[in-house]
């Protein structure tokens, strides 16, 4: 891949930055990082806070040759790119969480956002967006976040360079990416199982819990309820289920 990375001092979201030059007809790999992003996006609406020039806002244009219905899976690599990212920089080992956050020590260190447009069954193009917290104390946190967040420098006690972990993400995705276009899809699965914090555990999303079983050839995922039954979640959050001891106290 041939990344042409802008970097912005101060951006509202780069992933409309990006979204901008989608429309403009740039090829992909054109990628922006803002060192302060003022109204970041997260997931399923949310609004995502990044430090100001402590942590990583980076999205990228990509252009797939995959079927429409394959597109979650770029999210998964992504993910598996974000986790390298974290393990070469820091030696520490990160892990995955369904469907595409990464996790430092069991805290979420870094979300994706993938949007993009689609005509029939053919991607035009995909924006993939990454939040990684990198220089991030807990302070800077806000409260509600404190106990489920980290960064890199929480994790390691050591600050790193902002532009360097932008490049070895990148670095780190393309051959991912390259390999999906010359080998399939089949691999993403498999890899991202590997890093996988949750498989055997018991999730939950709105009062169905099960066990983590795996994650489908298209990054749908299963759980297994107490009735053997098969469940599938295509979309949203899962939650590892509370144990009933603090149900029934209220505590935790
Ligand atoms: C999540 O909700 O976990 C996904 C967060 C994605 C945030 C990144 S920061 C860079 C890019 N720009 C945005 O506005 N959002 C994504």
């Amino acid at each position: 891949m041939n990344w042409r990375l802008a970097i912005y001092p101060e951006a509202g979201s780069t992933q409309d930055l990006t979204k901008g030059l989608a429309l403009e007809g740039e090829p992909e790999g054109g990628a922006v990082m803002a060192l302060c992003q003022t109204a970041g996006r997260g997931r399923m609406g949310r609004s995502w806070q990044s430090g100001e020039a402590k942590d990583l806002a980076l999205s990228f244009l990509l252009r797939p040759s995959i079927p429409a219905c394959h597109a979650p899976l770029l999210g998964l690599l992504t993910a598996i790119a974000v986790a390298r990212t974290v393990g070469r920089v820091t030696a520490a080992s990160a892990q995955v969480r369904w469907p595409n956050d990464v996790l430092l020590n069991g805290k979420k260190v870094a979300g994706i956002l993938s949007e993009g447009m689609v005509q029939g069954d053919e991607i035009r193009y995909v924006i993939v967006g990454v939040g990684l917290n990198v220089n991030s104390v807990e302070h800077d946190f806000f409260e509600e976040f404190r106990a489920r967040a980290t960064s890199l420098a929480i994790a390691t006690g050591q600050r790193f360079d902002l532009v360097a972990v932008a490049r070895t993400l990148l670095d780190e995705f393309g051959p991912l990416y390259d390999r999906m276009g010359t080998e399939g899809v089949g691999f993403v699965v498999p890899l991202w199982e590997t890093l996988w914090a949750h498989r055997g555990t018991v999730l939950e999303r709105d009062g169905v819990s099960g066990v983590a079983d795996g994650v489908n050839p298209d990054g749908s995922l299963r759980l297994r309820t107490g009735d053997g039954r098969l469940i599938t979640i295509s979309s949203g959050e899962v939650a590892p289920a509370r144990p009933l001891c603090e149900d029934a106290s209220g505590a935790g």
